[in-house]
């Protein structure tokens, strides 16, 4: 059925029609750990290329650390006001240990012998991401937190958490200041998650989005 011949909106259409990306937050509102749990559970969860989950969540709740980030994010108070703030990040690079360690582990949880036919198969697939030019492999692994940063917000619409993802920011003074790089990571998009400030009058700015029509060919 064509989506403009529906009358009821779905819980998901409700969910995400809710949502917006905050520019305020009320910064007097904190998540409750259930609400924690279940949003790192979301980005947890999220399927990756192969499985092979070359990312890091950073969780910031240190109000200071949050303070900080305004200046690098070019003065958006969202990422101090919020109850959270998430960075996702990327690996730099991918490397032996990221493989082994994934075999290992699949061979642990899926009760599996190593070496194993059906892990060398795997295995040799996997290895095949390190003979990726270092382009192609930060291309491809950054698509990867994209996917998670969707996973994430929707879940926060489904929960009714608000967020903002946030691309504008200064990737390399963000690593500097959480000292990524010592740790082999690359901060790729900022999340800040809480409650919408009742003064944020983007919360009542209608939606702009493409009509289906246009966006939506059906062949
Ligand atoms: C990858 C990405 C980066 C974004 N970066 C910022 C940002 O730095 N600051 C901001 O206020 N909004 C940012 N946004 C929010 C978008 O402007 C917003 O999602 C879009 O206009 C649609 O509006 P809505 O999310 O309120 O429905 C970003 C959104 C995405 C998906």
């Amino acid at each position: 059925m064509a989506m403009e011949k529906r009358i009821a909106k779905s819980r998901i259409e409700e969910a995400l029609t809710w949502r917006y990306a905050v520019k305020k937050f009320d910064s007097g509102k904190d998540l409750s750990h259930e609400q924690m749990n279940s949003i790192l559970a979301a980005l947890q969860l999220t399927p990756t290329s192969m499985g092979l989950q070359l990312m890091k969540f950073i969780v910031i709740k240190d109000e200071k650390l949050k303070e900080a980030c305004v200046p690098l994010a070019y003065n958006q108070r969202q990422v101090a006001d919020c109850s959270h703030l998430l960075v996702l990040c990327r690996v730099d690079e991918v490397r032996e240990e990221h493989i082994t360690s994934y075999v290992e582990q699949t061979a642990i949880i899926r009760g599996l012998k190593v070496p194993s036919r059906q892990l060398d198969g795997f295995e040799s697939m996997l290895r095949s991401t390190l003979k990726m030019s270092r382009e192609q492999q930060v291309k491809w692994m950054d698509n990867q937190v994209y996917l998670a940063l969707g996973n994430l917000l929707t879940a926060c619409a489904v929960e009714g958490i608000d967020a903002c993802p946030m691309e504008g920011f200064m990737p390399d003074k963000v690593n500097e200041l959480l000292g990524l790089t010592e740790k082999g990571l690359q901060s790729v998009i900022l999340c800040p998650i809480g409650f919408r400030s009742k003064e944020d009058k983007y919360a009542s700015f209608p939606k702009v989005r493409r009509d289906s029509t246009e966006l939506i060919e059906y062949l």
